[in-house]
């Protein structure tokens, strides 16, 4: 995380070179209007109380969400307006917006000073202002122009102080997950991953790690896993979080549990199915849900989640060295039941088939399972919006809700039983392909079905939010860490309800 947040009072500003504040669009016609708060501050900077129509119609800014204007005339300190949009039904997503535009018009000033309404949501301003402000600079000999360094947030209000420290916690779990994401693959094998993910984990309140090795997992029987991993030369992981609240709420008498579980491979070749060059540019990537959920549990303790939560990240490479699984191979996944590969490069559902067994044998709450699991996804719904599929629908609901508050959108996906056969395999239990050019995301995700038993289970599939094309609003190119903040957002949801 690179840029730092403060919440300052109003007689604290200093020096700061940039001062911000928030417009409204006007509703028809009009001039936009100035967000309210701190009018004594306001008079201080010599702040307008309206602003000047004949400057808007200049600059041509109308206060749209994101939109920038910088005050003629200001110099020391300039004054910047923020647009949020219309002020009926503004929500946590264009207070992102405005905070990540501030990020990305202040250039180098180094610091910037932003006002604040009273009823400003802080979390969302911190996460968006993060977020924009993230780069991965690790492997670049000149660091890639920065943002911001340090942002003030000005505010006479403890709310927005308390939310605002809840939103940095956030945005520093997803950048945690972006950082491993966006890591070259042969810096991050599953040896790699998993000793970054214990390296976080260690030492945080009501937080435990472990990582099982090849052994174990051969011990263990996580046949899946181990079909993957036989075409690498590195060995597989299973990492394993456990979170148990030092505050837990209780619901009909006892804490619930939530299961999450997370796709690792950190690089998907395809295997002896093996990618185009182009298929492959990008399948650093498909370590995305392991780096969600072992991120999404690192901030449980900071933000005081009330519920026990276990991340489970089965960890492997997929490629085609010699002893690879090769298509027609059957093995047995940790539940008993066997698959039979038919095509190495829908590995993801195979290592998720033995973490979704790990996860139902704990006879948890509710599994949340997320995976960069199919090019169909993408097909459906593009780069914006993930395949939301699930066996309950008060869960299904709850995590849509929480993905909505995000930003994170979800659209729901049928699982229908008249798909059954198209996982129906010659000599197996199951196939790991459906029919071709038929329902692809289906197919995966009834297969990921049969693995966790009666409990209820959501699964997400982000192969298409789990990577950014350009940098812009509070994305940046390469990873996104789609799925943390919706995760921390269901977790944190279990003490209001
Ligand atoms: N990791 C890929 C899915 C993917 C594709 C993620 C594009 C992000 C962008 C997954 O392992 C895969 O290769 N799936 C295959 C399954 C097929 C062989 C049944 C796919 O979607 O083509
Ligand atoms: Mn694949
Ligand atoms: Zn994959």
């Amino acid at each position: 995380m690179s840029l730092s947040i403060e919440v300052v009072e109003p007689d604290r500003l200093g020096e700061t070179p940039i001062v911000a504040v928030f417009a409204f669009a006007a509703r028809g016609e009009g001039n936009p209007t100035l967000a309210p708060g701190l009018p004594a501050l306001r008079a201080e900077l010599g702040l307008p109380s309206e602003l000047d129509a004949a400057e808007c119609a200049r600059e041509g800014f109308h206060g749209k969400v994101g939109q920038v204007l910088k005050l003629a005339g200001s110099v020391d300190p300039r004054i910047f307006v923020i647009g949020l949009g219309k002020a009926d039904g503004v929500d946590a997503e264009r207070w992102r917006r405005g905070a990540a535009a501030l990020i990305r018009s202040a250039g180098e000033a180094g610091e910037a000073a932003l006002v604040v309404p009273p009823d400003a949501p802080g979390a969302a301003l911190a996460e968006g202002a993060v977020l924009a402000a993230y780069r991965f600079d690790t492997y670049r000999s000149k660091p890639s122009p920065s943002a911001l360094g340090r942002l003030l947030i000005v505010t006479d209000s403890d709310a927005v102080r308390e939310t605002t420290q809840a939103g940095v916690v956030a945005a520093d779990a997803v950048c945690f997950a972006r950082d491993l994401v966006n890591t070259p693959p042969s810096d991050l094998n599953p040896t790699q991953l998993a000793d970054q993910a214990t390296e976080r984990l260690t030492g945080r309140a009501g937080t435990t790690v472990e990582v099982w090795d090849a052994d174990k997992v051969e011990a263990e029987r996580l046949g899946g896993l181990l079909a993957v991993a036989r075409g690498s030369v590195q060995p597989p992981r299973l990492v394993i979080a456990r979170y148990e609240p030092a505050d837990p709420v209780e619901i009909d008498g006892r804490v619930p549990h939530v299961v999450l579980v997370g796709k690792g491979i950190t690089f998907d070749s395809g295997g002896l199915s093996l990618k185009t060059p182009d298929g492959m540019t990008t399948m650093k990537t498909d370590m995305s849900g392991a780096a969600i959920v072992l991120a999404t549990i690192s901030a449980c303790g900071e933000l005081d989640v009330g519920v026990k939560v276990t991340a489970i990240a089965p960890v492997t490479e997929n490629m085609p060295g010699p002893n690879a699984v090769k298509p027609g191979d059957v093995f047995r996944a940790r539940n008993g039941a066997t698959i039979e590969v038919l095509n190495t490069d829908a590995e993801g559902r195979l290592v998720l088939a033995d973490g979704l067994s790990l996860a139902a044998e704990l006879e948890p709450d509710a599994i949340i399972d997320v995976a960069t699991l199919t090019g169909a996804a993408v097909v459906a719904l593009g780069r914006g919006i993930c395949a939301l599929f699930g066996t309950d629908q008060d869960l299904i609901d709850r995590v849509r809700q929480a993905g909505a508050s995000a930003g994170e959108p979800m659209w729901p996906m049928p699982l229908p039983d008249e798909y059954a056969d198209h996982i129906d395999s010659e000599v197996a239990d199951m196939k790991n392909m459906g029919k071709a050019g038929e329902a692809g995301s289906i197919a995966a995700a009834l297969l990921l079905a049969r693995f966790v038993g009666d409990v209820p289970w959501a699964h997400l599939d982000i192969a298409g939010p789990a990577r950014s094309g350009e940098s812009s609003g509070y994305l940046t190119k390469g990873a996104t860490a789609f799925g943390v903040r919706t995760l921390l957002g269901l977790l944190a949801s279990y003490r209001q309800s």
